[in-house]
């Protein structure tokens, strides 16, 4: 059963022209630390992928030092934990897919490296799930430890209502609202499932002059040619 269609939000960064908001890519971060990362992994995300993106050098390497990795064997033989380097990956929240469901009355949160690629309706899906937990209709009975969500295929869904006005503190001072975590968070989300997204549009826009340049003149070429045999 499918569910609500999220209506076609005004994304930044989805005209041919448009390119990333970093500063809602660093807001959509500490979303995803501060509340995401507790229950979903980002697996495909590296620290040092953060590096010129969202952070400097220097802050993300403070933030991979929060965590600790696991090492060795050392000299002696002993496995020993070190803390985080640019070049580890993000921490899962869980061991295992046991563990996760253990703790989720038996769903599993998805990784998050590629949701808005593999939802349909990606960016407006995920704002529109993330903000659109109501009370279910009347007569509608909830199984319990699910939620109404009427964006969510079936519309019972395992994860809460998780975001709440002022729950995150943003360090560049922009208003907490539920929405604007939800748009900062699906903006991280989409640059992590397509960290590539600038550059093609750069170089797709590159191509599309040359081309056309290459064009015109060919075609220039051709009329100033073919002049005297008139
Ligand atoms: C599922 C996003 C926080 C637990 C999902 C899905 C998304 C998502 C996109 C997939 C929905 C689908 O299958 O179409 C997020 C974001 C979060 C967040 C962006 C932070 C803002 C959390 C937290 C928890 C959690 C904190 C645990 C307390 C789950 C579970 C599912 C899920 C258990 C599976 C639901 C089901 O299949 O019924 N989440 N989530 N999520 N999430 Fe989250």
């Amino acid at each position: 059963e499918e569910g609500l269609h999220p209506p076609k939000y005004p994304w930044s960064h989805s005209g041919f022209f448009d390119t990333f908001d970093h500063a809602s890519i660093r807001r959509g971060y500490q979303v995803y630390k501060e509340v995401c990362a507790a229950c979903h992994s980002l697996d495909r995300i590296a620290w040092r992928n953060l590096v010129g993106v969202s952070h400097t050098a220097t802050e993300v390497k403070a933030l991979a030092e929060e965590h600790e990795y696991p090492d060795g064997p050392n000299d002696q033989g002993e496995m020993f934990q070190r803390p985080g380097k640019l070049s580890d990956y993000l921490p899962a929240p869980y061991p295992n897919e046991e563990a996760a469901r253990a703790s989720n009355g038996g769903a599993l949160p998805p990784d998050l490296s590629l949701i808005i690629k593999a939802r349909h309706g990606g960016c407006d899906y995920v704002f529109s799930l993330l903000t659109g937990y109501v009370d279910p209709p009347a007569g509608v009975e909830i199984r319990e430890g699910l939620n109404y969500n009427p964006y969510f295929p079936g519309g019972a869904i395992a994860m809460a209502r998780v975001l709440f006005d002022g729950l995150v503190e943003y360090d560049d001072g922009t208003p907490g609202t539920t929405s604007q975590y939800a748009k900062d968070v699906v903006t991280f989300l989409n640059w992590a499932a397509e960290p590539e997204h600038d550059e093609r549009k750069k170089i797709g826009l590159q191509a599309t002059i040359l081309m056309s340049s290459l064009v015109l003149l060919s075609l220039y070429a051709k009329r100033f040619k073919w002049t005297p045999l008139k």
